[in-house]
């Protein structure tokens, strides 16, 4: 069925890009080909988990896709079950951000402000900025199994991404609170109802549908890309990148407060955390 779906629409599948060979064994991968920059998550032994040094590939290659004018888009992919499960936890514990420009900031504001289209292809668990970071693409194709969650709460955490702002805009006041207060996942077929996401596809061919619109994408004019995505942004950009930077103050406080503490060392002991005394 979606096989013909796709013909109908002029988009032919190919091979899954999910599986594309890439000689770059890091755990982003870095793929540019014929205008279009694919990032890969490729650290699936830990649920596709974000380090600092991914953030850092990650704003930088951001930087280079922004500055190259034969980049005409990004796509972010994880793999057929898993897009990310965010921050890496461990990390987190142990390394936490330290100011603006520690590479998870850094990376924020790229994707926040990143001028080309972004498109993202997102099956599995889409935990934390593997959600947020979705707010800042302009096309995102889901996998039927997509599951996307903000459990900032559940960690001893607040909103990053400028998500208190957009999530509330997106999904309305009370849904919104679900999603932030409770922290709870929602499917993909929720996100599809309430425009997070542009269509639910079968988990083997989300890639392959995000990268053929790139393609569409790629053989268009940059700057009509460029001025058209600046004047849809433009009524809130500075709010967004405003709403960023205050959060950003407090997650970096509250990364190091006791609840946020009992709740990393919760998930690595493979305990409930315990927040009666915090
Ligand atoms: N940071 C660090 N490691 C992580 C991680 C994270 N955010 N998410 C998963 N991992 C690791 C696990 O510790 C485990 O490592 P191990 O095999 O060395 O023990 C491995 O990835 C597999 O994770 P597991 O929990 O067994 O997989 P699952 O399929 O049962 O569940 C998730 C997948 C994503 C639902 C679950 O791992 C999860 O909830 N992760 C935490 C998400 C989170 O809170 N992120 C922070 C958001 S700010």
């Amino acid at each position: 069925m979606w096989t013909i779906v796709l013909k109908i629409r002029g988009i032919q599948p190919q091979h899954s890009p999910f599986t594309q060979p890439d000689h770059d064994m890091s755990d982003i991968l870095v793929h540019n080909e014929a205008g279009v920059t694919t990032l890969t998550f490729n650290r699936p032994d830990k649920k596709n988990s974000i380090t600092a040094s991914m953030y850092a590939t990650l704003a930088d290659a951001l930087a280079v896709a922004e500055a190259d004018a034969n980049v005409r888009c990004v796509v972010f992919q994880g793999n057929e079950t898993t897009f990310s499960a965010g921050n890496d936890i461990g990390d987190f514990l142990n390394n936490p951000p330290a100011t603006g420009d520690s590479p998870v900031f850094r990376f924020l504001r790229g994707i926040a402000g990143f001028p080309k289209p972004a498109i993202a292809a997102v099956c599995g668990p889409a935990v934390g900025i593997g959600t947020t970071l979705l707010l800042h693409c302009d096309l995102v194709y889901a996998g039927d199994n997509a599951a996307f969650s903000m459990p900032f709460v559940n960690l001893g955490l607040c909103p990053e991404a400028a998500s208190s702002l957009l999530v509330p805009q997106m999904l309305g006041y009370h849904r919104a609170a679900e999603a932030l207060l409770l922290g709870e996942p929602f499917m993909a077929e929720a996100a599809l109802e309430v425009g997070l996401v542009n269509r639910v596809l079968p988990p083997s061919e989300a890639a392959n549908y995000a990268h053929a619109v790139a393609r569409k994408l790629a053989v268009k004019p940059l700057s009509s890309l460029i001025e058209t995505k600046r004047l849809m942004k433009k009524g809130q950009a500075q709010q967004v990148m405003a709403v960023m930077a205050e959060e950003g103050e407090s997650f970096g406080r509250m990364l190091r407060e006791p609840a946020a503490r009992e709740a990393f060392g919760a998930f690595m002991e493979r305990r409930k955390p315990d927040f009666s005394q915090v």
